[in-house]
């Protein structure tokens, strides 16, 4: 696990962009294949991402973007984790349709999350029982140490045998779809960013024992993949000195 703090939120998303950045430059494989998350950490991630020197940086054709989660709101709600990130960055792109997989969130809940699970094991050729390896997977981190829609004391902390599920919470309070914990820890690379002095109390729980497997952030823990951490000076405040 690594933990890079910065100064400042700035310094914050460039630094997450360019780590985003490399690991696409660095990838092997023809296709790399990413999971967003929503919020205005992912909202102001994307923002920075769309502005040079990042943007020139990225081979965008070789992505495939997915989504960690998203709420069960029209694309244009200004709740939309996927509206949001077409404002934000994909529309000022050029990405094909084919690289988009925005979650079917018009849709009945249970149903959106299977016909996600679908299209899911149709684009990674998965067999049965087979999990997605996604090359990279963004994740912010909410007070309540909920990763995803992955709430604590939520049952689908729990799903083991789903990619994706549907739940009912979070601020807005409403139906939302959500990749599982198997899914996530199956990345090669997990890229937690978090900001501000709201996190700070969270960021400790996690860090330390105390925090248990209570907190749902704290259950990020890649097979064979490996998390990076990069957090601002303010929500880094009540983490022990770093070496
Ligand atoms: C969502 C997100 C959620 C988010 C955290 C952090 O759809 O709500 O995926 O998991 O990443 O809640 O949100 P903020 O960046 O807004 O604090």
């Amino acid at each position: 696990m690594q933990l890079i703090i910065k100064e400042s939120a700035r310094e914050l998303f460039r630094e997450a962009g360019e780590h985003f950045a490399r690991a696409v430059l660095e990838s092997i494989g023809p296709v790399f294949s990413a999971a967003l998350s929503g919020g205005s950490t992912a909202r102001d991630l994307l923002k920075t991402m769309r502005t040079d020197p990042l943007a020139s940086r990225i081979p965008w054709s070789n992505l495939d973007l997915w989504w960690v989660d998203e709420r069960c709101v029209p694309f244009e709600s200004p709740h939309s984790n996927f509206g949001n990130a077409r404002k934000d960055l994909l529309d000022h792109l050029p990405l094909s349709a084919g690289q988009l997989h925005p979650m079917p969130a018009q849709q009945e809940p249970r149903q959106g999350a299977m016909d996600y699970e679908h299209e899911m094991i149709s684009a990674f050729g998965l067999r049965d029982g087979q999990l997605p390896v996604f090359d990279l997977i963004f994740l912010g981190i909410g007070p309540d140490g909920h990763v995803a829609s992955l709430f604590p004391g939520s049952a689908a902390l729990d799903e083991r045998k789903k990619l994706v599920t549907a739940v009912k919470g979070g601020d807005p309070n409403v139906y939302r779809l959500t990749l599982t914990l198997p899914v996530l820890n199956q990345a090669r690379l997990v890229l937690f960013v978090v900001s501000g002095a709201k996190k700070a109390e969270t960021l400790r729980s996690v860090f330390s024992s105390a925090g248990g497997d209570a907190l749902p952030a704290a259950r990020i823990n890649p097979v064979h993949g490996r998390v990076t951490w990069i957090v601002d000076r303010d929500a880094a405040s009540l983490l022990p000195a770093q070496p």
